[in-house]
């Protein structure tokens, strides 16, 4: 059966160059998702990950689910094929990203790769509206991307609320991923408000005894 909820580990907190170990002890550890943060200095003010890196993690890693969030601009149908021929599981674009989210995101799912959209904290979920029928997932931002280790926006939580009752409402059932400055305090308040893959980067991989960390996130969510 499908878990109810899952931890997405952000590879931007954990030890770059001892990556291997820490995915493969994420892993084991009952980490249930690898996310790979995309950045261009230009979308947002950070560089990261290009494809041959996340192909790197496919071969040693080839079962594990890689959440690919792009924070580029503009996102193209090229990198969007680079990084699902890198090995993508999810892949998720900012719909400031592109004039085209529609195509884009079915363009996503034409490569057998699930699609997500991901709202920044100013953008609202209006949209959402005209994109479920190619939406696999919706990637709540908490706080504005380009950094691990911020603090979640407060007011963001709201905006899981109001997905929720947007999806309920349609009859949709579209998964719920929240990023940014979660951890153990604030999970379960996101959880109830509709979430049920989260994201962590410094309450995970930024913590000394991660499998202590992992324990406090997952018994919060209980
Ligand atoms: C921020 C990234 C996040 C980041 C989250 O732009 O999208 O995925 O790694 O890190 P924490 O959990 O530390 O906020
Ligand atoms: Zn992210």
């Amino acid at each position: 059966m499908e878990k109810r909820f899952k931890i997405a580990g952000s590879i931007l907190s954990a030890d770059l160059l001892n990556l291997e170990k820490d995915i493969k002890d994420a892993l084991d550890a009952g980490v249930d998702v690898i996310h790979f943060d995309v950045m261009d200095y230009h979308f947002v003010p950070n560089l990261t990950f290009g494809p041959a890196f996340l192909a790197a993690i496919k071969k040693k890693f080839p079962n594990a689910i890689l959440d690919v969030h792009l924070m580029v601009s503009p996102v193209t149908e090229d990198i969007v094929r680079d990084y699902a021929n890198a090995g993508a599981t999810w892949i998720s674009i900012h719909p400031e990203s592109t004039f085209h989210v529609q195509r884009m995101l079915s363009f996503i799912k034409s490569l057998n790769v699930k699609a997500g959209l991901v709202l920044n904290p100013a953008t609202p979920p209006s949209s959402l509206r005209y994109l479920f029928d190619v939406l696999d997932f919706v990637l709540v931002m908490t706080v504005n991307p380009g950094f691990g280790g911020q603090k979640l926006i407060p007011s963001c939580i709201q905006k899981i609320t109001d997905i929720k009752r947007m999806a309920t409402e349609m009859n949709v059932k579209p998964i719920i991923e929240v990023d940014g400055g979660v951890c153990k305090d604030n999970i379960k308040l996101l959880a109830e408000a509709g979430a049920s893959v989260f994201v962590v980067g410094s309450a995970f991989f930024g913590q000394e005894d991660r499998k202590e960390a992992l324990n406090l996130l997952n018994k919060a969510l209980d």
